[in-house]
């Protein structure tokens, strides 16, 4: 089994490598190959019985992807990507890696007929937006309010399209809010959402920049990587006609998260949180759904967190 990522180096795509390598199996299938793609060259890694390359490519470079997908990998996940704020700050960025690269990418498996090649890719609840019911189904449409959302919302629709044509085998997860993700904070519109936690229990400040009754939907990041190995190993069969769906996560109030941090690591923790109200992002977040029925996902096998609690139990268990 060959595995290429894309985005390797980054948050998800170094504990996805991890995870497959402790795994050493997809689907059944030693894995054999993992070809690891980054803008950067991802950190090096050895695992006896493994081929791991590890390369500085840009994908949105023309034919960047071309000798990765002539080594006809099995299983593509493709995670690389500008996040929110920054799609949002640089929209000619934005679409060059998260709309056109994206496209290049299936063009490059249409080139060389990976027609049974699993391609996984990421997308985010920021896909949602504008007029929407309190509770989303799975046949909820996409109006996202954000240039990172759109660019994630017409990438699924090519991925599904060209998964309908038979030029690949793709699925689209849309991700739930990642808390609590470790190190600093960083692009997303999201990314207070960890720091207020990963901060305080880190005896540090945090800022909070938007009201404590929004309500976020979120997973953490073992379920995330959970879920994006179960992606490459639900049958083709079983998707449907449509492939993608919003992964099961769990509906939090930045109120209640704040208690769970009060809960962890007592008042001080919490008084190391700031309230600064932010307009911009507030607005970004704000335009997010929080609550999902999720349906499809749990009957394709996916699993959500139990609860809050031990979203942070589980960064504390890690960082200890
Ligand atoms: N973390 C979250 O909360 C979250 C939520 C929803 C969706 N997602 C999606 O999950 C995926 C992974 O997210 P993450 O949290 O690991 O993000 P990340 O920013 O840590 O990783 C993304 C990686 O993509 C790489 N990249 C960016 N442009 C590139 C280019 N032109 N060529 C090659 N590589 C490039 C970056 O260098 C980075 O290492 C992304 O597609 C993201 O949109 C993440």
């Amino acid at each position: 089994m060959h595995i290429a990522i894309t985005g390797a180096a980054g948050f998800l795509g170094q504990r996805l490598v991890h995870q497959l390598l402790d795994r050493g199996a997809l689907d059944g299938t030693a894995i054999r190959r993992l070809t690891l793609i980054d803008q950067a060259e991802p950190p090096a890694i050895e695992r006896e019985g493994v081929e791991i390359r590890c390369l500085a490519l840009d994908i949105s470079s023309p034919g960047a992807l071309d000798p990765v997908l002539e080594a006809r990998p099995d299983v593509i996940y493709h995670l690389a990507a500008v996040v929110s704020s920054a799609a949002e700050a640089d929209l000619d960025l934005g679409m060059r890696v998260n709309f056109d690269a994206t496209r290049a990418l299936l063009e490059g498996c249409r080139a060389q007929g990976l027609s049974a090649t699993r391609l996984v890719m990421a997308s985010s609840v920021a896909a949602y937006g504008g007029d929407l019911p309190e509770v989303l189904d799975d046949i909820a449409a996409l109006h996202p309010q954000n240039s990172y959302g759109a660019q994630k919302a017409m990438s699924e629709l090519l991925v599904n399209d060209y998964s309908r044509r038979g030029l690949v085998d793709g699925l689209v997860l849309r991700l739930p809010t990642i808390v609590i993700r470790p190190g600093r904070p960083n692009a997303a519109a999201s990314s207070f959402a960890s720091s207020i936690l990963r901060e305080p229990l880190n005896g540090e400040e945090a800022v909070c920049p938007v009201p404590t009754d929004l309500d976020l939907f979120v997973m953490s990041p073992a379920k995330v990587v959970e879920a994006l190995i179960h992606g490459a190993e639900v049958p083709g069969e079983a998707l449907g006609p449509f492939r993608a769906f919003m992964l099961p996560g769990i509906t939090v109030s930045v109120a209640e998260m704040l208690e769970a941090l009060r809960e962890a690591a007592g008042e001080e923790a919490l008084a190391l949180v700031r309230h600064e109200p932010d307009a911009r992002i507030a607005a970004i977040v704000g335009s997010w759904p929080a609550r999902f029925t999720n349906e499809r996902a749990r009957r394709l096998g996916f699993q959500s967190d139990k609860n809050f609690r031990e979203i942070v139990e589980a960064f504390l268990d890690e960082r200890a």
